[in-house]
């Protein structure tokens, strides 16, 4: 353990679950805990629970668990020394210095800091001789010194070794280069320069880190751009290129696009409410980061058949967070960056009236549905409106839903009580459908199929249920904790996953430390967490927490008892005899 005992259990009276969380999410009293929306999913109604009184908190909806450490581990995307510096500060502590020497922590701000110093030395190339041609690259792109310089771009000489020698002397090892993917391994280990020959665009997380790069060659070289791989500190999928400029001037808007250059050129004209995704498709991680800055998404793509692809699939992300979306559609082909630039003083005025025009995602897509049918032909007509009403259930908002169907009604000269009726049938049919996926990810879980964290859960359902009772009896009763640990042995779980949890409760409780969600938030990821919780969150309140406690306990030793099916295999004829005569004996 990174950070001292005593320092978390002092961290943790000083830290209240329900406050933390109230500053992300309102609240509501509920029984005996506290009810909100959950912020890690998009749901209108309440089913995100947190327990003042056991520390944890629970979403009944997706899942999403564990203590309040684990909820800013996911809240702020910080590791777990991170989230305890993060609370320590709340609470006025400040964390030991042994705290901070957890490896990975002190490896991610070695990368950090050798990515700040590459972007430094990339961007001085750039006022080289070397760096030249880079310069006037980015200059014949129309990028003014003051774009450059706000942007940090840069050029990776050639050589292969330039960069790598430049950290080496600024004390970073090979090791921690090749980390950060700044340089790759040779066959005979030496590290060289991932980068070369290519305008450098640094990617800056919000709080102003460095943490990765995409680089873009200037000759017709595949592949036009590179990016640094999945590092400690940069996961493409949760990051967005430049909304630490963007999310200050968003005024409720963001605008959605695809390149970086996209969104410079946009920047530079004016619109510094312009992010891009990192050289992928839009996740539903990001839709919610988006979420956190704005309520309207524009989304401008570029013209082409993948963009448009790509234009339905962003849709169909962000519209399920609640969050307003419209399209805007390039003319001619173009992309932001290449339009804004055709026009040369009025790119930015033009651009404006674009953004202007730009319809919600509703019209956006009944105009290219309607592309697909001549609405003059009777079959074809209802044939549109058929598909149209799919189209018009899923608007949330009831006024805006009638917009469209009285619209709609009119300009195809169709009766509205009836196109209305249409749209409800089609907004019932979807609830049912939903309704279903839902009951079967219910069974599906019930029975332990699925689970990849517990993965022999499914053959050993019965222990692996008692197992999950008895953890969560310790951790929500110290005093049943004791007691179990002296009549079950770790040796007796079953299932892996829950060996391993009920192994770190059994050392802890031996030792005479506590055992709440926050003791053991350290020894687990935070989806491990989530599971912990719902273990929690599962059991009912506990009257007599001794006597299940010995239920379950009785239960556990029959079905450690009981060969697996590896062994049932393997075993050979005498073991099988042996197992069969033992069964009989407690059938009798
Ligand atoms: P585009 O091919 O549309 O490039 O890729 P662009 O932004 O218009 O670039 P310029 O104007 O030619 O310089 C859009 C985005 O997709 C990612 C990059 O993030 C790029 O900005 N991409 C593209 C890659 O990651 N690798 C590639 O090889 C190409
Ligand atoms: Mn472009």
């Amino acid at each position: 353990m990174p950070i001292p005992d005593e320092f978390i259990q002092e961290l943790k009276a000083r830290t209240d679950i329900a406050d933390i969380i109230s500053g992300y999410v309102p609240l509501k009293k509920s029984g005996r805990s506290l009810m909100g929306l959950c912020p890690f999913h998009n749901e209108k109604s309440a089913s995100f629970s947190v327990s003042r009184e056991n520390g944890y908190f629970h979403c009944f909806g997706c899942g999403v668990g564990g203590d309040v450490i684990t909820f800013i581990r996911r809240m702020e995307n910080l590791d777990y020394v991170e989230a305890i510096k993060f609370l320590a500060q709340r609470a006025g502590m400040t964390v030991p210095e042994q705290g901070k020497d957890d490896g990975t922590g002190q490896l991610k701000t070695r990368i950090y800091e050798a990515n700040r110093e590459a972007a430094r030395f990339y961007h001085k190339q750039l006022y080289t001789p070397q760096g030249k041609q880079a310069l006037e690259y980015l200059r014949k792109r129309r990028l003014s010194e003051k774009t450059i310089i706000h942007f940090g771009l840069g050029y990776s000489p050639p050589s292969r070794y330039e960069l790598v020698n430049h950290l080496k002397s600024k004390g970073f090892t090979a090791a921690e280069m090749i980390q950060a993917n700044l340089a790759n391994q040779s066959k005979k280990g030496y590290p060289f320069d991932r980068f070369s020959d290519r305008v450098m665009f640094p990617i800056i997380d919000l709080r102003g880190n460095v943490i990765a790069f995409g680089g873009r060659i200037m000759s017709d070289i595949k592949p036009k751009y590179l990016n640094t791989a999945e590092t400690p500190v940069f996961n493409k999928s949760r990051n967005l290129f430049a909304l630490q400029f963007a999310k200050n001037k968003a005024e409720g808007q963001l605008i959605l696009v695809e390149g970086y250059m996209d969104v410079i050129a946009l920047h530079q004209a004016g619109f510094e409410n312009a992010i891009a995704t990192l050289g992928t498709a839009l996740t539903q991680e990001q839709a919610l980061i988006i979420k956190r800055y704005c309520d309207e998404v524009v989304i401008c793509y570029d013209a082409d058949e993948a963009g448009q692809k790509a234009t339905q699939r962003a849709i169909n992300i962000l519209r399920p967070t609640g969050l307003k979306v419209k399209v805007l559609t390039v003319p001619n082909g173009k992309d932001p960056d290449e339009f804004i630039k055709s026009y040369g003083d009025q790119g930015s005025a033009r651009f404006r009236m674009l953004l202007e025009k730009s319809g919600n995602d509703i019209e956006y897509r009944l105009d290219k549905l309607r592309t697909g049918f001549n609405t003059d032909i009777t079959e074809q007509r209802v044939e549109f409106l058929t598909r149209a009403a799919e189209l018009v259930a899923t608007i949330e908002n009831p006024v805006e839903q009638d917009v469209y169907i009285t619209r709609l009604a009119k300009e195809l000269e169709v009766e509205k009580s009836a196109f209305d009726r249409l749209v409800r049938k089609n907004a019932r049919k979807a609830a049912a459908q939903q309704m279903k996926t839902m009951q079967r990810d219910v069974i599906k879980e019930l029975s332990g199929r699925n689970d990849r964290m517990n993965t022999d859960k499914s053959y050993n359902l019965r222990a692996a249920n008692a197992e999950e009772a008895l953890i969560a009896i310790m951790i929500l009763n110290p005093d049943a904790a004791e007691k179990i640990c002296k009549e079950v042995d770790p040796k007796v779980f079953v299932t892996a996953f829950n060996r391993r949890i009920y192994e770190i409760l059994h050392t802890r409780t031996e030792n005479g430390q506590e055992i709440s969600m926050s003791d053991i938030s350290g020894d687990f990821s935070v989806d491990e967490m989530s599971r912990i919780a719902r273990m929690l969150a599962a059991r009912p309140k506990e009257n007599d927490p001794l006597g299940s406690a010995d239920e379950y306990i009785r239960v556990l030793e029959e079905e450690s008892e009981k060969l697996t099916p590896e062994q049932i295999a393997a075993a050979d004829n005498d073991t099988i005899m042996e197992q069969l005569r033992k069964m009989k004996e407690k059938k009798q």
